[in-house]
């Protein structure tokens, strides 16, 4: 699979809510190939500081060459990004990784906790596709509404169901995402694909697991180089016998695979 490395130009900036932001920008190549869960690293201009590039989902690819991301302000990387105006470029490499994997289940369950719902927009849209929305649902979680509720408006948008928790109670069930799975009942053959914080993640893959649900979970670690040439983004396998690395093998496992600590 080929990488590609672009000066893209952003072409738009949208203040999310607070602290999260969402930029599209120009990249051709990266857009023609990209798959949802795959992931670009980005750094914003010329400047030494930050000298690495930070790793971020794919959010959306249009038509146009365009690509998308979805990102928190965390420390100086997101923050220079967040920095960048429109017609100012950001350095871009990819599509990196192995994204989600599409089958023929009934039911895709699209499990999305805080920044990590941005993957699945571009999973949504595939999904729709090949699928009718009602095999569609969208289970969202965050901390308060603000942080959640433009982009339960983009599924809502694209025809599908779509369930939101918040911790606070600000919007849908209070409590966790997990708290909306726990309920649902289905015979069917039902695929759970997952982004969010790792403890998430885990309790995604647990509840998954109870109710004989296949769980593909997109991990996050912390990554210097993106392509697999550092070994610093190595997670544990299932089997306790060796590594995965999260830029190479991943970001996107079978939940089965990865060792749950
Ligand atoms: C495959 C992948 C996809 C990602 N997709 C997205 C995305 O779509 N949107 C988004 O907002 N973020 C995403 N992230 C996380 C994002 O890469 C980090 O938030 C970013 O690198 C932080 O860079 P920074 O320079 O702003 O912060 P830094 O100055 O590098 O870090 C600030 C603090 O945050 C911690 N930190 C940095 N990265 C992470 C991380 N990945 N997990 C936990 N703690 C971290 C550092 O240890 C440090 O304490 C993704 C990460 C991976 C591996
Ligand atoms: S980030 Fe360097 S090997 Fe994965």
């Amino acid at each position: 699979m080929q990488a590609y490395q672009q000066k893209a130009e952003v072409v738009s900036t949208e203040k999310v809510t607070g602290d999260i932001y969402r930029f599209t920008v120009k990249a051709p190549d990266i857009a023609a190939d990209a798959r949802p869960g795959q992931f670009v690293m980005v750094r914003a201009g010329d400047g030494l500081d930050p000298l690495l590039r930070r790793p971020f989902s794919i959010h959306q690819v249009a038509e146009g060459g365009l690509v998308q991301i979805l990102f928190k302000v965390i420390g100086k990387g997101t923050q220079a990004i967040a920095g960048l105006q429109v017609g100012q470029h950001m350095d871009v490499l990819g599509p990196l990784g192995r994204g989600f994997v599409h089958n023929t289940m009934q039911e895709h369950y699209l499990v999305g906790g805080g920044i990590g719902v941005a993957p699945l927009l571009f999973l949504a849209k595939q999904l729709l596709k090949k699928n009718e929305p009602s095999a569609i649902r969208v289970l969202l979680g965050a901390g308060t509404k603000a942080e959640i509720s433009t982009l339960a408006d983009d599924f809502e948008n694209m025809g599908l169901g779509v369930q939101v928790s918040t911790e606070d109670g600000s919007l849908g069930k209070p409590g966790l995402v997990t708290d909306l799975m726990v309920p649902l009942q289905n015979e069917n053959k039902v695929m759970v694909y997952t982004c969010g914080p790792y403890p998430m993640l885990r309790a995604v893959a647990g509840v998954s697991s109870d109710k004989g649900w296949a769980c593909q979970v997109s991990l996050e670690t912390i990554m210097a180089c993106g392509l697999g040439a550092c070994l610093g983004c190595a997670v544990l396998r299932a089997d306790m016998n060796g590594y995965v690395h999260v830029c190479k093998d991943g970001p996107v496992f079978d939940a089965d695979d990865v060792a749950w600590l």
